[in-house]
């Protein structure tokens, strides 16, 4: 069951922004499940005109600096577009809210939960999706998922992904065979506590992927049902997938379709 972690060296997700996120997110679930909202995506309208006003005042003196008057990153990551898409399709706006947490960079400017949440709503408006009635609350972004043009349910290209399945090949190449479809994932490490337990209830399925740049070698979890993460790169042609990989960690010492 150990996990091999590899530190990618161009991660944009610093460890310490993710522990920070992890902790806020077990907060927000909480008093998400006590509001008990249903589920919408963000083509529901789900923040208001006056909200994203605010948040492009916000935006305009806290983020601008780094991510550009028209959101496409510069000094910052693109908050606008594909990158946008890619990043936080299928996931939802907690996700970004957490991220946020750890912006701008050094903290000392943090801001308010609220702000952020404005600030999310002028995102979201300048990537096209509607404002509608209600505002966006902190407790509100647990039911709210980002959706792209495909729709919920389709990853994205180049997004991070989980799959489980059998661990085979050698050094040459390495492969998941018997795999499940690929789901989002917001963390590139190992998974543990409710999405460890998501991957060990997942089934094994009918998928093939080609793993890429695996480090450490996962040679001593061969045979293994594993949870693989990586960046998910599709195969124009029709052939199986690949992963950029960023972890392998192994959910059972055999692997039986
Ligand atoms: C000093 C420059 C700087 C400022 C100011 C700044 N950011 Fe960033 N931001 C970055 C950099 C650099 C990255 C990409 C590297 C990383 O992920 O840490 C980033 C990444 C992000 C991401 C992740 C994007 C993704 O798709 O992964 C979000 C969201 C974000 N910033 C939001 C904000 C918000 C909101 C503010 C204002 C409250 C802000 N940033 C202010 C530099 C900055």
């Amino acid at each position: 069951m150990k996990p091999m972690k590899r530190q990618r060296g161009q991660q944009r997700l610093s460890g310490k922004a993710w522990v920070l996120g992890a902790a806020v997110v077990g907060v927000w679930c909480a008093s998400a499940l006590a509001a008990a909202q249903e589920e919408r995506t963000v083509k529901a309208g789900v923040y208001t005109s006056a909200q994203a006003v605010r948040g492009r005042t916000q935006y305009e003196s806290t983020c601008m600096r780094c991510h550009g008057a028209d959101l496409s990153g510069g000094a910052g990551r693109s908050l606008t577009g594909d990158v946008f898409v890619r990043d936080w399709t299928g996931l939802t706006l907690d996700r970004l809210f957490d991220r946020m947490q750890s912006m701008p960079p050094g903290a000392t400017e943090a801001l308010a939960g609220d702000a952020y949440v404005d600030i999310i709503s002028y995102v979201l408006e300048r990537n096209g999706y509607p404002a509608g009635e209600a505002e966006l609350s902190v407790a509100g972004l647990t039911t709210v998922t980002v959706e792209g043009e495909d729709g919920p349910g389709v990853v994205p290209n180049f997004a991070l992904v989980r799959v489980v399945g059998c661990l085979g090949g050698d050094a040459a190449r390495w492969v998941l065979s018997n795999a499940s479809d690929e789901v989002r994932s917001a963390d590139p490490a190992p998974s543990s506590d409710a999405e460890l337990a998501e991957s060990q209830a997942t089934a094994l399925g009918g998928r093939e992927y080609a793993l890429m740049y695996v480090f450490p070698s996962p040679e001593p979890y061969v045979g293994h049902r594993v949870e693989t993460k990586g960046l998910l790169i599709r195969d124009d042609a029709g052939g199986p997938a690949s992963l950029n990989v960023t972890s392998v960690q192994s959910l059972a010492a055999t692997c039986e379709p």
